[in-house]
């Protein structure tokens, strides 16, 4: 078994996206400026907001975080996201799912400008993406690229098999597997909760994506010998062996599932970081204006 080190890959990366925020500081006078938008006290939300905000001063980003009580009008949060697109200082902006019941995800995603859509869940970007054109990638499937990417996985001509089909993880992993493109050319299926015999569909896999939030829920029972294990989950439960009073579990009986992998993602320290990371490399490409001017 080898591991898939977010840790190690996501230093590594983060140390270019600060050399290259630099190089733009210099050139522009401003640092690259991210805006996100947290929407109540979720505790899972509030963690990895803090994360991504942590992140951007890190690498020598602006960031900023916007605060609303759980109880906002979706009026009202639209009008800030309008705000924002129009501000020239700002190259990035993202609203934190989940959002309040009385709020509609998809309005709100489609008030964004895309081109500051660095979530990449904008239809024009999930297009334009599926398309093969240049565009903003969503961070966590970018991520996992990106890992793969590093390790020189050779995931062409692959069965790949992801489970879970959400908009920000599942259903953008499977169009980016598919692709003709490097990561990419993998013949994937994507399963959900009415998918029939879904441990016999993932048995065939030789690249696994686990994207479905049920801890432990891939057992090793499930994984062909050799497989490429990719976990997704981060599923928070309260914890008495912490510091933070909260242990991460991923979707896959790491334990188990290791011996049998070639390639497997660690919970915590695989693909969270890497999340990190793709949308650090998105806000720099909306700063620098490579992929929309
Ligand atoms: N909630 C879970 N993952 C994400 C993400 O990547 N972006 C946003 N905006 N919300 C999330």
């Amino acid at each position: 078994m080898n591991l898939l080190d977010g840790k190690l890959v996501s230093a590594k990366i983060k140390e270019d996206i600060k050399l290259e925020a630099a190089e733009f500081a210099a050139k522009s006078g401003r640092k690259p400026h991210l805006v996100a938008i947290l929407v109540g006290n979720d505790g899972g939300s509030e963690t990895y907001v803090a994360s991504k905000m942590r992140n951007c001063e890190l690498v020598g980003f602006e960031s900023t975080n916007i605060r609303y009580d759980e109880s906002v009008s979706e009026i009202e949060l639209i009008a800030k996201i309008k705000e924002i697109n129009e501000d020239a200082t700002v190259d990035g902006l993202i609203v934190q799912l989940p959002l309040p019941k009385h709020i509609d995800p998809d309005k709100v995603t489609e008030a964004i400008d895309y081109k500051k859509d660095v979530d990449g869940f904008h239809p024009i970007n999930l297009g334009r993406m599926q398309r093969n054109l240049p565009c903003f990638i969503p961070a966590t499937p970018y991520g996992i690229m990106l890992m793969l990417e590093h390790y020189k996985i050779d995931t062409a001509g692959k069965k790949a098999v992801v489970i879970g089909r959400s908009n920000i993880v599942g259903s953008p992993m499977s169009i980016l597997l598919a692709r003709n493109s490097n990561p990419g050319n993998c013949t994937v299926t994507l399963t959900h909760s009415r998918t029939e015999n879904l441990p016999a569909e993932v048995l065939e896999a030789d690249i696994i994506v686990a994207a479905i939030g049920k801890k432990n829920f891939v057992t090793e029972d499930m994984v062909k010998e050799g497989a490429i294990v990719i976990d997704v989950g981060i599923n928070r439960e309260t914890s008495t062996e912490t510091k933070s009073g909260f242990k991460l579990y991923g979707d896959v009986d790491f334990e188990n599932v290791a011996a049998k992998a070639s390639w497997i993602t660690p919970v915590p320290g695989g693909v969270g970081l890497m999340t990190i990371v793709g949308l650090l490399k998105n806000t720099l490409e909306a700063a620098k204006g490579t992929i929309y001017s």
